[in-house]
């Protein structure tokens, strides 16, 4: 009987010398000298690779010798101590087997390639070094997500992705209909008629849970979603991308304050856990990536973000003597110039910006005393910009109605909505924060594109 495969990864912890230990991967390097062949194997189970040895004493060394860069290879062999320096083992192979040849066309050889060409190849760019460490790290940083709210006693909502409602009232909405693009059903007037459409009325993909979000919260108390949203704003940024993965924790009997400090928490608990869980992928993002993430990572953990608001802030940045290319004044939205001027030059640390003018905010937030403003967070953090957006919700119903009014929205869309003011409404508030800017704050990764497997921007969806 042959002995079980062993993750790389878990190979790598044991004590030699171990015989008889079978691995799989793919091929990095094949290193050739006169009588041994260097084989460098990783099958994603960590960043390291693990080095085999093969000798003379293999009857196809000739074969070995010739093994292409990516082809996924089987390993036997006696893990040792190494004898070289690099690596603490090494396996000294008894029997080595082609899987799966490259073409030696194979994209990924030794050479670094830009980011900017991976993505051309992001069917095969997590076989990189950086794209492991990256998707790892997304993969325990969704796990922690869960954890957060889980010990917090809060449910998972699983709300829906196809909606009529829009929540943030941007129209930046993608239509979803079956419905022949090129001759859809028209009425008498010629106008589309989506009372034949599959929903019988015009449905989009998501921009957010958080309505749907909010009805939880005012049953359950304390919930959460975490799953795609989509966005059809023509934003070709670093920071932008038309489906991305939000958080949106929603709470009952939480005022501004108390969601502001449960983000605060929430941020440093991920980035906790990527300092304690990610940390071999964390320290080559330190080396290759970001100079400094690590000590700015744990900077951030051990200090109290600072909170400001929006008038303040438009203050300060005005005092700055900055020349920006767009004004700053009261009722101006904040761009991601001021954004990070704010947090990285006057500030230094992660900043919550409190009550904006309402102008500029969703119809959903509460209206403050003071006639202008609304009970609005944006969480701005150094090197990324905006990485929260949350706020108190209003809980009147008529004022509710009448801001659904000023936005020009259709009151009859959001009568389910309505009903949750209507019977037994209570304070509540929530936020969402967008896991894709989270991993580019903790890996140190400067485009959005290289944090998510399979990035949809406008005009982009490969694979
Ligand atoms: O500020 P936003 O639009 O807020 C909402 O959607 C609220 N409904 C959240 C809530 O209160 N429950 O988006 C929240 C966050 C932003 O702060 C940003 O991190 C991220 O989502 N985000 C994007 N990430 C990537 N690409 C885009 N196009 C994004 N748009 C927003
Ligand atoms: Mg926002």
């Amino acid at each position: 009987m042959q002995t079980p495969r062993t993750k790389i990864a878990d190979a790598l912890r044991l004590d030699p010398p171990q015989a008889g230990l079978r691995v799989k991967g793919w091929l990095r390097t094949n290193r050739v000298s006169k009588q041994v062949v260097f084989l460098e194997l990783n099958d994603g189970s960590c960043f390291a690779n693990i080095q085999a040895v093969c000798g003379e004493e293999l009857a196809n060394l000739e074969e070995i010798r010739h093994f292409t860069t990516g082809s996924a290879v089987e390993i036997v062999g006696e893990l040792i101590a190494s004898p070289a320096k690099g690596q603490r083992v090494e396996l000294r192979a008894t029997e080595v087997k082609l899987i799966g040849r490259a073409d030696p066309s194979y994209p990924l050889q030794k050479k670094r390639a830009s980011f900017e060409y991976l993505r051309s190849v992001a069917h095969l760019r997590v076989r990189t070094n950086t794209f492991g460490a990256v998707f790892r790290t997304r993969s325990t940083l969704a796990q922690a997500v869960h954890r957060f709210f889980q010990e917090r006693g809060f449910y998972y909502v699983h709300t829906p992705i196809i909606t009529a409602a829009d929540c943030e009232g941007a129209g930046e909405m993608f239509n979803v209909t079956t419905f022949d693009v090129g001759a859809p059903a028209r009425g008498d007037n010629g106008k589309i008629d989506w009372h034949q459409d599959f929903f019988s009325r015009p449905t989009y993909l998501t921009v957010s849970g958080q309505l749907n979000g909010e009805t939880f919260a005012l049953g359950l108390s304390d919930i959460y979603t975490f799953g795609p949203t989509f966005r059809a704003e023509n934003s070709n940024t670093p920071r932008h991308v038309a489906e991305f993965w939000m958080i949106e924790p929603e709470m009952a009997w939480y005022d501004l304050d108390d969601d502001a400090t449960l983000a605060e928490e929430f941020v440093k608990h991920l980035l906790r856990t990527a300092l304690s869980e990610c940390s071999e992928d964390l320290a080559f993002f330190n080396d290759r990536i970001d100079p400094g993430l690590v000590a700015r990572l744990e900077h951030v953990v051990n200090s109290g973000f600072e909170r400001m608001r929006y008038a303040e802030a438009v203050e300060r940045l005005q005092a700055s003597g900055q020349s920006f290319e767009f004004p700053v004044f009261f009722g101006a939205n904040l761009q991601a110039e001021h954004e990070r001027y704010l947090t990285e030059t006057i500030v230094g640390r992660p900043v919550f910006v409190l009550d904006y003018p309402k102008e500029i905010k969703a119809f959903y937030m509460r209206r403050n005393d003071d006639g202008r403003t609304v009970a609005a967070m944006d969480l701005l953090v150094p090197k990324i910009g905006e990485l929260i957006g949350g706020s108190q919700r209003e809980e009147r119903l008529d004022v509710l109605e009448e801001t659904i009014k000023e936005a020009g929205l259709d009151a009859e869309t959001y009568s389910w909505y309505l009903d949750t003011r209507r019977f037994g409404t209570a304070p509540h508030a929530g936020f969402g924060l967008g896991f894709e800017r989270l991993l580019m704050y903790v890996t140190g990764m400067e485009n959005i594109r290289d944090v998510i497997p399979f990035p949809r921007t406008p005009r982009n969806c490969d694979f």
